[in-house]
This record gives C-alpha cells, sequence and structure tokens, in this order.
C-alpha cells in the first residue's frame, strides 16, 4: 500500500471553467448564502448554526482540518469571475486502505449547469494522481435524486444500498446509496 500524500497547505486546482481555490475570508458573505439554503440544509449531517463570527469561524475551521489531513475542502469559484458557485472536499482519508469520501455542494443559483460533476472529477483525479488515493466513495440519502446525477456524471458507479447509515440533522438516518471511483492506475 503506498502512503497517501495530502500537501501540508489547500492548494488551487485548475479545472477549465471552474477553478477550485482554497477559502478564504472573502467568501464569506457568499458562503453564507450556500449555508442558509433549505435544500442543502436538508441533506447536509451537520449544518452550520448561522450566527455571529460564523464564516470566519466556518473557514478557519476547514482550514485547519486540511492541515490535520482530516479534510481537503476547496470552494468550486467560476474561473473567469471568481463568483463563489459551491464546495467539494475529500474526508476521512485512509492511510490503511488508501481511501476517503468525497462531498459536494453548490450555491442554489449555480445549480443545473454541471457544476458539482464537474468539480467532483477534477477532484477525484487530483485526489488519485496528487495524493496517491485508490478508492473515493460517495454516499447520497435515497432521495435525494440530483446528488445521484452527480455521482453519475462524475464517474461514481452505484454499488449498493447503506441502510440506515446516513445521520439526518433532524434526527434519525437516511438510506444511503453508496457509488465509489477506483483510481485506474490500479485496476
Ligand atoms: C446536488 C447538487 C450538489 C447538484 O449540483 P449541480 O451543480 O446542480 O449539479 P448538476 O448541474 O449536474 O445537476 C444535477 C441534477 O440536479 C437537478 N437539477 C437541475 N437543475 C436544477 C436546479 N436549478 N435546481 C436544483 N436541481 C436541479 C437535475 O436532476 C440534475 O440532473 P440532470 O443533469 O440529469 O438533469 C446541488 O443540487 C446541491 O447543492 N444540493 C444541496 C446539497 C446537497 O444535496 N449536497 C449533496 C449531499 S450528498
Amino acid at each position: 500500500m503506498r502512503p497517501l500524500t495530502p500537501p501540508p497547505e489547500p492548494v488551487e486546482i485548475a479545472a477549465g471553467w471552474l477553478q477550485l481555490r482554497p477559502w478564504h475570508p472573502a467568501l464569506g458573505d457568499e458562503a453564507l448564502v450556500m449555508f442558509g439554503d433549505p435544500e442543502l440544509r436538508r441533506w447536509w449531517v451537520t449544518p452550520p448554526e448561522i450566527g455571529e463570527n460564523l464564516i470566519e469561524t466556518w473557514i478557519e475551521r476547514r482550514l485547519e482540518r486540511w492541515r490535520a489531513g482530516e479534510n481537503l475542502s476547496l470552494a468550486i469559484q467560476d474561473a473567469t469571475t471568481g463568483a463563489l458557485l459551491g464546495e467539494v472536499q475529500l474526508t476521512d482519508l485512509s492511510q490503511w486502505d488508501g481511501s476517503a469520501w468525497i462531498g459536494y455542494s453548490t450555491m442554489p443559483a449555480a445549480r443545473g449547469r454541471g457544476v458539482a460533476p464537474h468539480a467532483v472529477a477534477a477532484l477525484t483525479r487530483w485526489g488519485f494522481d496528487a495524493v496517491g488515493l485508490h478508492r473515493i466513495q460517495l454516499g447520497h440519502a435515497i432521495e435525494n435524486a440530483p446528488s445521484c446525477r452527480v455521482a453519475i456524471k462524475a464517474g461514481y458507479p452505484l454499488e449498493g444500498i447503506m441502510r440506515s447509515s446516513l445521520p439526518k440533522s433532524t434526527g434519525g438516518w437516511w438510506d444511503m446509496e453508496l457509488h465509489a471511483a477506483i483510481n485506474p492506475a490500479d485496476s
């Protein structure tokens, strides 16, 4: 098993019309719009509490977690205008089996334009090539049809259902559909 080598500081990844960039406090006002979206809050396991200093705290925590190698989160921005379009992240990196999970959300106004699948595909390539991941898993509540479309379009075929595995922010658990992508260099 090769060791995973996440870079110690957040990186920037060019992805054509999208740019994946380190989180920065200047993105705070736009991120607040994303957090307030009821659709996002429905599916996130722990949606952030909207309150004072939320953005500064949230962004600082994202940077800390990158440096700890726990959560490699990047802002998805329009490469031309710099507008915040969403977030994409690799979490739960495991040196044991070379796996990680991928997660994503987009700004309400940016949906339906293929932002999430394009960003997921770009972060996946980077995760395989630069970090050395072997397998990346993607899970969504069965009821979250748009998220399932993202998985399929980004190259994550469906593997099965993990019953009662995804905590709901309102209590209880969703049944989760599990998708995964395997590093082509390992097959
Ligand atoms: C799921 C999500 C990330 C999709 O992002 P996106 O950039 O809109 O992705 P796409 O443009 O590829 O659209 C995916 C699907 O969303 C649906 N969709 C299309 N336009 C939409 C719109 N304006 N609003 C909402 N959903 C739309 C369609 O079913 C589309 O599939 P299709 O391309 O086969 O028609 C986004 O809807 C979101 O942030 N949802 C809330 C948070 C969330 O669910 N995160 C994932 C948790 S697992």
